[in-house]
């Protein structure tokens, strides 16, 4: 079947035609179907959010999950091509997440591509989440090309990558515990706040006041690119318990304004040393935390004032989304990098 899978890529390629990937995405808890053309052309981008299932325990439940994208893909699948108006016949390839994340949920999305590929005799290109994320940048600017510095900042990864001229992917730094998502999810159920915790603290924050409580910066002085923020979140439990009128209405959005400000701080520096050391002009920043308003902000601020290109996708290719898994997907068509229907899933994984 690879044989004639490549002979029907080159003469996609040659007679100059469109590639239409459909992308999948299932990794944790957002069932996601889209289809993108060359690339760079959106057509669908569709999203089943899980937060009303997960949101009564404060974090993600891997069985409820699973199940709940079994309910929703097929249904997800189809609104994605009926939104960019295509029939599965017309799709050039399917684009799967496959590693990192929950076992159970990549099972479904898997399993939903290894189908169609099946069926409808189209390559199936089996992508990393983590540099799906990455190539959600690449959805807005298909041009920027290799040779940067990436942040990965998401509810289960915070890590820091070299990314070299000719695509040589390189990790230079990860978080040694908490991912900073997680610490902001973790924060926001400890307060409270409800699930997801990133947006919540976000909303509250900017009626708060971050110089107000003084809140460690962890890991600034390590000499290394690791971050570390179950420190940062264990220091704000220990300050209401000192303090307990912290919790108090009046006080609570200075309290999450001041641990969103260290956690913000950690990561702008940290980034701006690797892309120093790297000796690159550009910073590539993904994944769902990278949605932050203050985050933006002083990224936005940082790159300005040290002559940096900074690019960060528009908020809804921050958070988890199919769209970035098609993107990602389309450069593997393009080199003819397809997977064996017996790939599997891996729970973890680097780029
Ligand atoms: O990338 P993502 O959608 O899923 C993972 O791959 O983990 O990221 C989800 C994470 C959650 O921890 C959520 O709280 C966080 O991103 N998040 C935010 C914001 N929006 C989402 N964190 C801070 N500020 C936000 N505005
Ligand atoms: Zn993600």
């Amino acid at each position: 079947m690879q044989g004639n899978l490549s002979r029907l890529r080159k003469n996609d390629l040659k007679k100059r035609q469109k590639i239409l990937i459909l992308g999948i995405e299932t990794s944790c808890d957002d069932t996601c179907a889209s289809v993108v053309e060359d690339g760079k052309v959106i057509l669908s981008n569709v999203v089943a959010s899980q937060h009303e299932i997960h949101g009564k325990y404060g974090g993600v439940v891997p069985e409820l999950a699973s199940r709940r994208h079994i309910e929703a893909i097929d249904i997800i699948i189809n609104e994605a091509l009926l939104q960019a108006n295509l029939k599965m016949g017309q799709i050039s390839a399917v684009s799967v997440s496959n590693r990192p994340g929950l076992i159970g949920s990549l099972l479904v999305g898997a399993g939903a591509a290894k189908a169609i590929s099946y069926a409808k005799k189209i390559p199936l290109i089996a992508v990393n989440h983590l540099k799906a994320h990455l190539f959600s940048n690449f959805l807005e600017v298909p041009s920027m090309g290799a040779g940067f510095t990436g942040l990965i900042v998401s509810g289960g990864h915070t890590s820091l990558y070299s990314v070299g001229k000719n695509w040589e992917i390189k990790e230079v730094g990860h978080t040694v515990d908490d991912a900073a998502g997680e610490a902001f999810d973790k924060i926001a159920r400890f307060l409270g706040l409800g699930y997801p915790g990133g947006p919540v603290i976000d909303r509250l924050a900017v009626k708060g006041d971050s110089a107000k409580i003084e809140m460690p910066r962890p890991m600034l002085e390590s000499g290394d690119l690791n971050f570390s923020f179950s420190g940062l979140k264990t220091a704000l439990i220990y300050k209401t318990k000192k303090e307990p009128d912290l919790l108090e209405e009046s006080k609570i959005a200075d309290l999450v304004a001041s641990f969103q400000e260290a956690i913000v701080d950690v990561l702008v520096q940290k980034t701006f040393s690797a892309c120093r050391q790297s000796g690159f002009e550009k910073i590539l920043v993904s994944g769902g935390v990278a949605a932050n308003s203050r985050l933006r902000s002083k990224f936005a601020q940082k790159a300005d004032s040290e002559g940096i290109k900074l690019y960060i996708p528009p908020i809804k290719l921050c958070m988890d989304n199919a769209a970035m898994v098609a993107c990602l997907g389309y450069y593997d068509y393009i080199a003819g990098n397809f997977s064996d229907l017996s790939v599997e899933v891996y729970s973890r994984s680097d780029i």
